[in-house]
């Protein structure tokens, strides 16, 4: 169901979305990566960006245009011990600025995947500076974290949570053309920056890695972004995939009185 499609993987040099291009190659995609990083996992196109860059990023644009892609699957991330504002910038600004700018030139139902987290719970109590930081850019976001507390403690799990609000935001913004916009939220996953997390998370990722039998693998999500991408999941729209060994299901489960 993939066959001859073009699907942009950002954040593909490594993790989930190095592993996610090595799955739609296998189902015969073609992948045109972008990543600061070059990859190592075999790509049809590599386009080499810094995504806290807004020129290169608008330039990345115009060179993707004359794609017409099928998928995007933004997938590049940084974790929350950097700074962050570029946490905001990398996770959600450029990500929404380079799904926007590519839109009009997107093929009729492309489908578009949003690499968001398990730390993206909770969005509903945030919709007040959910709604502030609706059209930010690269250059607004110092400020805004300054008005708006952003700080270490929270960049990671903000940026998150506005990007599951912005893909329930889009589930029929683009449905005229059969475009869909869905979320994947994975809990911990064993890439380079799992240790990242277990940092700025403290006691809480202790507990959850307690609970958890085992942390998640790339091979656990890259299938889920695969199937997103593809046809048979035409009828997902707007939704966000908790792909985390049950720790979603185990929240609401025990936070509403079950067992
Ligand atoms: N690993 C986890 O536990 C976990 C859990 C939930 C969600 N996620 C999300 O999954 C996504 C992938 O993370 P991962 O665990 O595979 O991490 P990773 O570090 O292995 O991969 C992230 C990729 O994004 C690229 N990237 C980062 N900043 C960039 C920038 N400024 N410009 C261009 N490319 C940039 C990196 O070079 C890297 O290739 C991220 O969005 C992350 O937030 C990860």
């Amino acid at each position: 169901m993939l066959t001859g499609k073009n699907i942009i993987v950002t954040g593909a040099a490594s993790g989930i979305g190095a592993e996610t291009a090595k799955q739609l190659k296998a189902a015969g995609a073609k992948v045109i990566a972008v990543d600061r990083n070059e990859p190592d996992v075999p790509v049809d196109a590599f386009h080499k960006v810094d995504l806290t860059d807004e020129a290169a990023l608008d330039a990345l644009i115009e060179e993707l245009k004359p794609l017409n892609a099928d998928g995007l699957a933004n997938i590049a991330g940084v974790p929350p011990t950097a700074p962050p504002e570029v946490v905001l910038t990398v996770n959600l600004v450029a990500l929404k600025r380079l799904t926007l700018g590519l839109m009009d030139s997107l093929a009729d139902g492309a489908s578009i995947v949003n690499l968001a987290s398990l730390a993206g719970i909770g969005w509903e109590g945030e919709v007040a500076k959910i709604k502030a930081a609706e059209g930010l850019d690269h250059a607004g976001v110092a400020d805004f974290c300054t008005a708006n507390g952003i700080s270490s403690d929270n960049s990671y799990f903000f940026g998150k949570q506005a990007l599951i609000a912005w893909t329930h935001e889009n589930r029929w913004t683009w449905r005229d053309r059969g475009i869909r916009m869905n979320a994947v939220s994975p809990g911990p996953v064993d890439t380079p920056i799992l240790g990242d997390f277990l940092e700025t998370l403290g006691e809480r990722a202790e507990e959850d890695m307690r609970i958890m039998d085992r942390p998640g693998t790339p091979a656990d999500i890259a299938p889920v972004v695969t199937f997103l991408l593809s046809d048979g999941s035409v009828w997902l729209r707007g939704v966000n995939i908790a792909t985390d060994g049950g720790m979603r299901a185990n929240i609401d489960a025990t936070s509403n009185g079950l067992s």
